[in-house]
């Protein structure tokens, strides 16, 4: 029987992964923790407990206690708040991952982890169309530095200590449960709020920037399947491309004027429209869709009709 910790379960991701996995595993055997409060749902459906991944000892006693499987380490600093406090950034996305590597060789009940990385791994020297599994790579922000790091440190307790971990190089992730805070895809987020909030949205990128995006359903489907595929399927230890549709500002901004037609758009382009330049504008994620036999089910339409239902509803509650 699997017991799953999810560290970081109250972020965007977080908070939509574990009410997932509680469906599939029981809900008594996801155990949700983050340094900060979690959303109802996650706190009534299942144990929940202020745990933080930088404190090492506390965190192997926790595994230990709880007989802990295996860990989803989903906590980090996103790239355009990392570049705010890069040191302390760097600290956070480093060391909360090293003490999960060392938990994970240490523990031996402790049989898989998922740690995500991102598409802030790629720099302005990787080609930006379509770009490979393996490719040159000189991430230039503090966000791409640490996952790029965090990725070969993955493979080398893989390699050398056999530690079964698994990873995703998540694109922008498009959700409207929990919004995402501090990166530069946030505004493939905020524009669906504002959008039903305000009928208008001034966005920090400029209108042409074309990012790799997946409507988070893809992201937690995706992300399960990779874990529960036999080990023997895996070709890739460090982390595998993943992608949905490659998405402009502009085209997100037309899409929506079929549900709200008076939607405005201003553009103000800041500091994250420099990393947003230096990543990739699509990915070719064929090595992941062999290994785990999937693809993404929503394109633009879908992730528009959807967020601008969803939003809607809590939005008039
Ligand atoms: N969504 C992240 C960010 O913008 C990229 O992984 O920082």
């Amino acid at each position: 029987m699997e017991r799953i910790l999810i560290i970081g379960a109250a972020g965007q991701i977080g908070s939509e992964l574990t009410m997932e996995l509680r469906r599939i595993y029981g809900n008594a055997n996801v155990f949700a923790t983050d340094v900060k409060d979690a959303p109802a749902d996650i706190k009534e459906s299942g144990p929940f407990q202020l745990l933080d991944v930088m404190d090492d000892k506390h965190l192997i006693h926790f595994v230990i206690r709880n007989k802990i499987t295996q860990i989803y380490h989903l906590a980090a600093v996103l790239s355009g708040n990392a570049e705010k406090l890069p040191t302390q950034a760097w600290h956070i996305n480093m060391d909360s991952l090293m003490n999960i590597l060392e938990v994970a060789k240490l523990v031996e009940d402790v049989r898989k982890v998922f740690w995500p990385s991102s598409i802030a791994v790629f720099g302005s020297t990787t080609p930006r169309k379509n770009t490979p599994q393996l490719t040159v790579m000189e991430p230039s922000t503090v966000y791409g530095i640490s996952k790029l790091a965090g990725e070969r440190w993955c493979e080398y307790y893989h390699k050398r200590y056999n530690i079964d971990i698994r990873s995703l190089r998540y694109p922008g992730l498009i959700s409207y449960k929990t919004e995402p805070g501090g990166g530069t895809t946030d505004w493939a987020v905020e524009i669906y709020f504002e959008a039903v909030r305000k009928k208008n949205y001034t966005c920090f990128l400029g209108e042409d920037v074309s990012l790799p995006m997946m409507f988070m359903d893809d992201a937690i489907n995706a992300t399960i399947r990779l874990m529960e595929t036999d080990h023997a399927n895996l070709t890739c230890h460090s982390s595998y491309n993943i992608t949905g549709p490659s998405l402009t500002p502009r085209q997100v901004a037309v899409d929506i004027r079929r549900h709200i037609p008076g939607f405005d758009i201003t553009y103000k382009p800041d500091f994250r429209q420099l990393i947003a330049e230096s990543w990739p504008s699509s990915i070719d994620d064929q090595e992941l869709r062999t290994s785990i036999v999937w693809k993404p089910k929503y394109d633009l339409e879908h992730i528009t009709d959807r967020m601008i239902a969803e939003i809607r509803k809590t939005f008039t509650i």
